[in-house]
């Protein structure tokens, strides 16, 4: 698998505000702007009060060519409304480090500061990377405001679990500059632009009775990230799902199904107008044959219940498409991954995302994943413990990539 497509061209030319806020982690807003900079970013910074005890906005002005902003009233540097000034310029805002008071403000809609004042009065893109210990990130207020803040549809990138001021070590720790970078350009991220895809999410439902069903236990979380990822890039998506997404932009479809019948149904009937897929849907392998048509008894005693097979999504996906269509299947295993490559060299796929779903921090109901890319070769690509969200973007970037090689 080939790297990420680089950041570098994403960030040339950008309008980048790099807001500052008073956490030990300042000093490395330096490095930040410094790699936006040679990103071929234009950066001008704005510091709290708190900021300029951690770190001399001489500095700032040198690495960016711009002195720094500093106040809101009497500012020198962006004239006399500097937060209109610099929200009207900026291309995207990026807050590094995110006080926990930076973060409260900010997802409370609060502009009593430069740096908060102009976040209120941008209506782009807005990055945030809180930084705290780990009794400030864990403060069920915190909490709060950073569910605010997602909400809102801010791009919020770590806390990491690391070391942290004064010996100390847990979550809370800013995540790396190159990550943050990494993060910026993903704003500007148009790589699926003018592509129509579709995601499935959840697990299915069979039905026994009226009332009970044959089911598992996925979320739902991976499909809803993989389609709010896609739209983030550009495209245009459909997004069959058995649970209820969280709210999604209009350029997705939701269309809510069941089982896997009326799954395979909404997938297959779209098949043909695709330009990839991502089936992250965990789908039911068997079905209760015969469904009761009223709700089963206990006084009956326990029913026999007969199963059968279901449609395989997934195979009459890859026999509908069109050819150039991007197709990637979901393998949920326990114990391993090696029946996942199986998957991915037999089914005609492009490739298959596995994962151990018995293993620490994956699988259902999570909002980390460790997953595998199974190439159609049978190649492995481990990738690193992630969010779901950055899982969903590894995943894309990697349709992306095979679709420009395969161009
Ligand atoms: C030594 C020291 C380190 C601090 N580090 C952090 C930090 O990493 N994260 C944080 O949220 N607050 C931290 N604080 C507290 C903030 O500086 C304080 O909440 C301040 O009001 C933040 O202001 P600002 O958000 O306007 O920059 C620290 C304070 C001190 C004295």
């Amino acid at each position: 698998m080939r790297t990420p497509r680089s950041s570098r061209p994403l960030l040339h030319g950008r309008h980048l505000v790099l807001a500052i806020s008073g956490g030990i982690a300042a000093y490395k807003a330096a490095y930040l702007a410094r790699r936006l900079y040679e990103a071929g970013s234009q950066v001008r910074t704005i510091m709290t009060e708190g900021a300029l005890r951690f770190l001399g906005e001489q500095t700032l002005a040198a690495i960016t060519g711009h002195a720094v902003v500093t106040t809101l009233f009497g500012s020198k540097q962006a004239g006399p409304s500097p937060h209109t000034e610099l929200a009207r310029w900026a291309d995207a805002l990026v807050v590094a480090p995110a006080t926990a008071n930076v973060v409260a403000k900010v997802a409370n809609g609060l502009a009593d500061d430069a740096l908060t004042a102009t976040v209120a009065a941008f209506d782009g893109p807005v990055v945030l990377a809180p930084a705290m210990h780990t009794e400030m990130w864990q403060q069920p207020a915190t909490a709060r405001n950073i569910r605010l803040l997602e909400e809102d549809g801010r791009c919020l990138v770590g806390p990491v679990v690391g070391e942290l001021a004064a010996g100390d070590s847990g979550m809370g720790r800013m995540a790396e500059p190159e990550e943050i970078l990494a993060a910026v350009a993903g704003v500007f991220d148009d790589s699926l632009s003018g592509l129509r895809v579709l995601v499935t999410a959840g697990g299915t439902r069979e039905a026994i009775d009226p009332v009970r069903y044959v089911g598992n236990r996925s979320s739902g979380k991976m499909g809803h990230e993989l389609a709010l990822e896609a739209a983030r890039r550009g495209a245009e998506v459909v997004l069959v799902t058995t649970t209820a997404p969280p709210d999604m932009p209009c350029s997705v479809e939701v269309v809510p199904v069941e089982s896997a019948e009326d799954m395979a149904h909404q997938v297959w009937t779209r098949a043909s107008a695709l330009d990839a897929a991502v089936l992250a849907a965990a789908v039911a392998d068997f079905r209760p044959a015969d469904v009761a048509g009223t709700k089963l008894a206990r006084s009956d005693g326990p029913p026999q219940i007969v199963l059968e097979p279901t449609p395989n999504v997934l195979a009459g996906l890859v026999e509908r498409v069109e050819p150039g269509t991007t197709v990637v299947g979901f393998a949920a295993e326990t114990g391993g991954i090696d029946r996942a490559v199986g998957k991915a060299t037999t089914y005609g796929v492009d490739f298959v995302v596995a994962n151990d779903v018995t293993s620490p921090g994956s699988g259902f109901g999570t909002d980390t994943n460790q997953v595998t890319i199974i190439s159609a070769a049978g190649e492995r690509t481990p990738l690193e413990m992630m969010t779901k969200r950055d899982v969903a973007g590894a995943i894309w970037s990697h349709v992306t990539t095979l679709r420009e090689d395969g161009a």
